[in-house]
């Protein structure tokens, strides 16, 4: 390798071979600049360090009982139970994982009756939770697509988006959806701006619960977009880390993909179990390309995983165990459908406690959004200076974007959020 490949890119101060050892003699990496906090670990901290009896973090997605309590789901206990009684060993799983949870996974998504599954036309992987199918199937498609390098992603999306596929090469660019007057969809500004997207380029959607906003397309809408994005020859990338979590209804959260599905669209999807089985550490996920036919679908495989091989060769076991207990079993399968229904129901009900507390306390503003909006979050539209004041004045945290993770809402906490939201919008 050449001294000059040596050089950091950005600093034009080591310009001699001289200068470099110089350098290497005290460190390889003093030109590394300090990156910014993490935005939601950087709300955990402040909150961490509040004592005020009475804080409450609204920061991070994760979802919290009545208590305030991290839970885990009584459909997991039993299929970690039954998984131990199994003295199962601690082999390497496959590079793509385990067929009985990849498997189950996709037909959880696509529906017991798809044709396309029956015929094989996906190519499916297990990955690091939801995170980790993005960055393959990020992977994938800056090694594999042969269109426009672009993906197109809501206005505003997940904050981790961007760097995924920005890291892995593709040109991340946006179309409207959040309208903030509404607090609800600018579905006319979606429509407009998905119908401008240049042909073969690809399209990021949130399948259900969108976050940060919690506004989701109706039925109806959905079918619009389909329309469009097949007109326009666009590729369809699903993001689905809530299903189950929005409406309480794995099938009903389903419908966006159900219905591209049926409209006949190639689009690939990546699933988390993070939030659905309140598997958050256990990094249980799955990416799947819907090919054309089973022969591409091999073929696509073939390549995922010479990825995934380069990657971290293959994925870890636990969680994926515990998904596969779970749907392969009819009655655990059961029990997890009303460990889903009770997570989504508390969080609705705690929605409509946080909206008629304002409307009690006589806010004039209108809540609507509150209970219109679904799953984790809230995006309530208050202001970075709203939030700081809540920070401040009455130890409530969250980003500065206005988000609230209604998992951090509890029956006994809601009122004095209440107050408080409505003391700085007044
Ligand atoms: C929209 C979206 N996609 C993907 C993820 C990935 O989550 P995880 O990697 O924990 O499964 C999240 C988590 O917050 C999310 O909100």
């Amino acid at each position: 390798m050449s001294v000059k490949t040596l050089l950091p890119a950005n600093k034009g101060m080591l310009g001699s071979a001289v200068s470099l050892s110089t350098r290497r003699a005290k460190s390889w990496f003093a030109g590394v600049q300090m990156g910014p906090p993490d935005a939601i670990l950087g709300v955990t901290e402040a909150f961490k360090r509040d004592t005020n009896p009475k804080k409450i973090n609204l920061g991070v997605g994760a979802y919290r009982d009545d208590d305030g309590k991290p839970w885990v789901l009584p459909s997991v206990r039993k299929a970690e139970e039954r998984i131990l009684n199994k003295k199962l060993d601690k082999e390497y799983a496959t590079i793509i994982g385990i067929p009985d949870f990849y498997n189950k996974a996709i037909e959880l998504a696509l529906g017991k009756d798809s044709q396309r599954l029956k015929e094989k036309h996906n190519a499916t992987t297990q990955a690091i939770s939801g995170t980790g199918a993005l960055r393959v199937g990020a992977a994938f498609l800056s090694k594999f697509w042969e269109g426009n390098r672009e993906v197109y992603v809501p206005t505003p999306t997940w904050g981790n988006h961007t760097p995924i596929f920005e890291h892995s090469g593709l040109t991340v660019k946006k179309y409207r959806y959040y309208d903030s007057k509404t607090c609800g969809l600018d579905f006319k500004g979606c429509l407009e701006d998905i119908s401008k997207i240049p042909e073969n380029s690809i399209v990021l959607l949130h399948a259900c619960a969108h976050n940060p906003t919690g506004v989701d397309p109706t039925k109806e809408q959905w079918r619009e977009l389909s329309q469009v994005i097949k007109k326009k020859n666009l590729y369809p990338y699903f993001d689905m880390a809530y299903q189950g979590f929005a409406s309480g209804d794995v099938d009903h959260d389903a419908q966006a993909i159900r219905i591209f599905e049926a409209d006949g669209h190639q689009y690939c999807l990546s699933q988390s179990f993070a939030k659905n089985m309140g598997l958050y550490g256990e990094r249980a996920g799955v990416y799947s390309v819907i090919c054309a036919s089973k022969e591409e679908a091999d073929r696509v495989i073939s390549q995922i995983k010479i990825l995934i091989r380069a990657l971290y060769s293959n994925p870890p076991v636990h969680g994926a165990r515990i998904v596969a207990e779970i749907l392969n079993d009819k009655d655990l399968h059961s029990i997890w459908l009303k460990d889903v229904k009770c997570m989504a129901e508390r969080i609705i009900n705690v929605r409509a406690q946080l909206k008629q507390n304002l409307i009690d306390l006589g806010s004039s503003r209108s809540w609507d959004h509150i209970t219109n909006q679904i799953g984790m979050f809230c995006y309530t539209g208050m202001t970075a200076d709203h939030v700081a004041r809540l920070s401040k004045e009455f130890s409530i945290y969250l980003t500065k974007d206005g988000r609230i993770s209604m998992a951090g809402v509890t029956s006994k906490n809601v009122g004095y959020l209440a107050q408080a939201m409505h003391e700085v919008t007044k």
